[in-house]
């Protein structure tokens, strides 16, 4: 446990003591510490740049907050911070250094990778993306008859699609005049199908995105995108229509894309941690370099603020430890992220990935299996929608979520009421989440609102509240390109200090592979011309009905 040694693990003194006081914070309520101190909402919360964190409605005082950065300290996060920022092969199973941060360097000073500096290689490519990008949007680079390519379309999955999806819905607002986006991940061919039949070949361009160049969804989609195209144009249109962004350049060439048109990044960059390099083609296309710029520069803040602030002041830092905290303190086993921005609706499912993808591990850097709950549940949705979907668990179910509220003050859409409809909302919901209402409250209530002396004590239990729910305040001015970078980036690091507390890699994700292995075993018997005996009865009967229902 936290990069110790087992023997040393198991005395982990912070763990214990947070253990113990964990006991003593269970009836501990939120109002109440409000009430004793005043300065609370100053005292739990951080500025930093154009953000503010408002974590003063979590179940802490401040011997939780010192235990909570003794876990930190005892985890050694500093060192490993700096690991992380130097280079360092901290994604041990893979043998591989961590290094999104270095595709927002803008200080440019070299990291080192096995002695040689990585910084000239990202210049170049960024360079690459600037110069295509603004060709795209100008209507310089063409497509094979002569017409500009105003339809993006992105192929790629996971972590080559969830991040630029989410980014470029994020920053809809600065698109080019003319420029639509599409995305297609999955490998249902109604993904394809229904982008398809929207476009127009001769307007299109693809960009094939995949760090391997293996992953079986991006290729059959490709191909189908590939075929759709070369039946329209012709052959010599893949090279006006398709490019390619990788880290596998044998495996583009082999596809039939030449290598002229591929964007590289590198086996430094994880998937999920990749829309800053040419995987965001697309976010630069559609948004233009500068705002591609900008969202580089809002996370290099955040780097910074992340490497260098103190663990108290440190939002990546303070917002990973109360998760922590329910996590593995409370039982708690989910958190749930709430936009309250229709442009940030793909945020939630874009950090399902970042974080369950990064710590839903059971093996630690020890090589042991772990004693402790890794990665929550993270789930959510865009607010108001979502108050009228799982809120009423939120407020009344038997266990509570912690929630993190994020909130433009001000919105792209300034129309009559809207956003101070939405914003009251979005306060109403963390208040009212931490004060519920009693069921002499709610019995008042009732009678104040004429009900008889039967209604009200059938009712007034219903419609109480527990209260005493956690949940943090992210408050950034409004939702651009260096905002949106520092928030994906937040979510980053937050994310690396919860590995780091459990000590795992949070870098690979080998929990993937098993579903693939299978599904290729699936595929042949599902087509009939393997035989599908060897499976449990269960996956065998699956099969035979399906194949049944298909003839
Ligand atoms: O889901 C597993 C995974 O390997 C992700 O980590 C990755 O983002 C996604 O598949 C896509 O992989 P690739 O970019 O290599 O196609």
């Amino acid at each position: 446990m936290f990069g110790l040694n087992k023997k040393e693990a198991d005395k982990s003194r912070a763990w214990k003591r947070l253990e113990k006081h964990a006991k003593k914070m269970r009836n501990v309520e939120m109002l109440e510490m409000f009430d004793k101190d005043p300065d609370r909402a100053k005292k739990y919360s951080i500025n930093f740049d154009n953000m503010t964190v408002d974590f003063s409605k979590n179940r802490i005082n401040d011997k939780t907050f010192a235990y909570l950065l003794g876990l930190a300290k005892e985890a050694k996060l500093k060192q490993k911070i700096e690991q992380m920022f130097s280079g360092e092969k901290i994604n041990i199973t893979e043998n591989r250094a961590v290094l999104h941060i270095a595709l927002r360097n803008k200080s440019n000073k070299p990291i080192y990778v096995d002695g040689k500096d990585v910084m000239p290689e990202i210049n170049r490519v960024l360079g690459k993306i600037k110069e295509f990008s603004e060709a795209v949007r100008l209507g310089k680079f063409k497509g094979q008859t002569g017409k500009k390519l105003t339809n993006i379309v992105n192929i790629g999955i996971g972590g080559s699609d969830l991040g630029p999806k989410m980014a470029t819905e994020a920053l809809k607002k600065y698109w080019g005049k003319g420029i639509n986006c599409y995305f297609i991940s999955n490998i249902d061919g109604t993904a394809c199908a229904e982008v398809l039949n929207k476009l127009d070949p001769e307007t299109t361009l693809f960009i094939a995105c995949s760090k391997t160049f293996t992953t079986i969804e991006t290729l059959t989609n490709a191909r189908t995108c590939r075929k759709w195209l070369v039946d329209a144009l012709g052959e010599p249109a893949v090279a006006k229509h398709f490019v390619a962004v990788s880290t596998n350049a044998d495996e583009v060439a082999k596809f039939g894309i030449d290598t002229a048109n591929m964007f590289e990044f590198w086996n430094f960059v994880g998937g999920r941690y990749s829309m800053w390099s040419a995987i965001g083609l697309i976010i630069a296309i559609a948004v233009g370099y500068d705002n591609f710029e900008k969202m580089l520069d809002g996370a290099y803040a955040m780097d910074e603020h992340f490497r260098t602030s103190e663990p108290a002041k440190n939002i990546p830092v303070v917002l990973a430890l109360l998760s922590v905290w329910y996590n593995n303190f409370f039982g708690v086993r989910n958190h749930a992220v709430v936009p309250y921005d229709q442009y940030l609706t793909y945020l939630p499912a874009y950090l399902q990935q970042l974080v369950m993808e990064s710590n839903g591990k059971f093996v630690d850097l020890n090589n042991k299996v772990v004693k402790y709950q890794t990665s929550p549940v993270i789930f959510g949705g865009a607010g108001t929608d979502v108050q009228h979907s799982f809120f009423q668990m939120i407020h009344q179910g038997t266990s509570f979520v912690p929630c993190d509220f994020i909130i433009p003050a001000i919105s792209h859409n300034e129309i009559g009421e809207h956003h101070e409809i939405l914003l009251a909302n979005v306060l109403a919901q963390s208040e009212a989440l931490m004060k519920g209402k009693t069921v002499k409250e709610a019995a008042e209530e009732l009678k104040a609102a004429g009900k008889t002396k039967d209604e009200i004590n059938f009712l007034k239990k219903y419609k109480s509240f527990k209260g005493n729910r956690p949940s943090n305040t992210i408050i950034v001015k409004k939702i651009d390109a260096y905002t949106l970078g520092m928030l994906v980036a937040m979510y980053e690091h937050k994310t690396f200090v919860e590995g780091v507390i459990w000590n795992i890699d949070s870098f690979d994700q080998m929990g993937v592979e098993l579903g693939k292995q299978m599904a290729l075993k699936i595929l042949p018997e599902l087509q009939g011309s393997k035989d599908s005996s060897g499976h449990d009865s269960s996956t065998k009967a699956l099969i035979d009905l399906i194949r049944k229902l298909r003839k």
